[in-house]
């Protein structure tokens, strides 16, 4: 792993906002990545990693993503994201002081960049961050609302036009899906799958957390290492990233992925890996975007109906791009691609 210097420099965003958190010994880093259709906006993810330089590089991939996950929803919004690389976990005060930090140094950039939650972030996090600064969203007079719910009903749509066009009908039935993560949008996605009809194995490294799950919707659960062997339909990665790399896509027992996590692809190539093995990948960005359509949506003031027809519709984009991609003998990966390229007003992709 390069260092930040390095990655500071190097990286083809807009730029890296720093900082040092003496309290906490917690990084603080703003990835500003595009602004061609609007102002930044990301989640702010919490979390312990190995190196500070990882939870840079995670905040610049994740902002990454939110620009093409804007621009493939053709929201006039930017992609960034920040990532609060902890020590440690905190919690009560020490957790709250951070928080509050962090929610000044959001409200100096007065808009540059905008927040919600992410992974290791909760709506209660986002309730003490709102205490600094108005650029925090899904705020309402309670407090503010979690976004994993309007997640879990896109990525629903997504598995939904999945099967459809691998089965021709999108009925759920006696499909199995396969998730790994039960946390803020598994759950809700689980929930959603069982009342449609669906098998559904939950995977999770949280024994707890899994094993309520599955007692609560009758489910059966795998062992973490046990997921990527594991037969089923539809694998739905709804935890970290990196999950669908050169070591995991050879082992792959599942007819299609199409999950909530962001950057679920280790690089770009291994949309090609999946495509070849013949498994359908629906682009993460697309099939996670149901939060953050919600949240631009909701901050517009839009009403219910026009938030459920846009959930919705990104069943009928992925169904347009998978037709698209087996026309023209491609991943939908690549068609995707070029979609948000092109709203971007960049060259196509290669
Ligand atoms: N963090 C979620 C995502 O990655 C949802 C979200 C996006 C929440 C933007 C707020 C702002 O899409």
């Amino acid at each position: 792993m390069s260092d930040l210097e390095t990655m500071i420099r190097e990286w083809d965003g807009l730029g890296t906002v720093v900082r040092f958190d003496p309290l906490t010994g917690t990084w603080i880093f703003i990835a500003l990545h595009d602004d061609t259709l609007g102002r930044p906006m990301g989640g702010t993810r919490m979390r312990a990693y190995p190196t500070p330089a990882e939870g840079l590089r995670d905040a610049q991939r994740l902002a990454e993503g939110m620009t093409h996950k804007w621009a493939g929803a053709g929201i006039e919004l930017g992609g960034g994201k920040a990532v609060l690389a902890v020590p440690r976990p905190l919690e009560g005060g020490e957790r709250e002081g951070l928080l509050r930090r962090y929610g000044r140094l959001v409200d100096a950039l007065q808009g540059t960049f905008s927040t919600g939650q992410d992974l290791g972030t909760t709506s209660e996090d986002m309730a003490v961050i709102a205490r600094e600064t108005r650029f925090v969203h899904g705020r309402t007079e309670g407090g503010v609302i979690d976004p994993g719910p309007y997640t879990a009903r896109g990525v629903l749509a997504a598995i939904r036009a999945v099967v459809r066009h691998l089965f021709g009908s999108d009925d759920l039935a006696g499909r199995t899906v396969l998730l790994q993560g039960t946390g803020d949008v598994g759950s809700p996605l689980a929930r959603g799958l069982a009342a449609a009809g669906a098998r559904v194995l939950l995977s999770d490294v949280d024994q707890e957390r899994v094993g309520g799950l599955a007692e609560e919707l009758g489910a059966e659960t795998v062992p973490p290492p046990a997921v990527y062997e594991t037969r089923c339909d539809v694998f739905a990665p709804c935890a970290i990233g990196g999950v669908l790399n050169r070591e995991t896509i050879p082992r792959l027992a599942c007819r299609a992925v199409c999950g909530s996590a962001n950057n679920q692809l280790d690089r770009p190539e291994d949309a090609e890996l999946l495509h070849e093995r013949g498994i359908l990948y629906a682009p993460d960005y697309i099939a996670n975007s149901g939060g953050a359509i919600a949240f631009a949506l909701m901050g517009r003031k839009a009403p219910a109906e026009e938030i459920d027809r846009r959930l919705a519709g990104i069943g009928d984009v992925l169904e347009r791009d998978f037709a698209e991609a087996a026309r023209e003998g491609l991943s939908p990966l690549r068609i995707a691609r070029r979609r948000v390229e092109r709203m971007l007003g960049k060259e196509e992709a290669a």
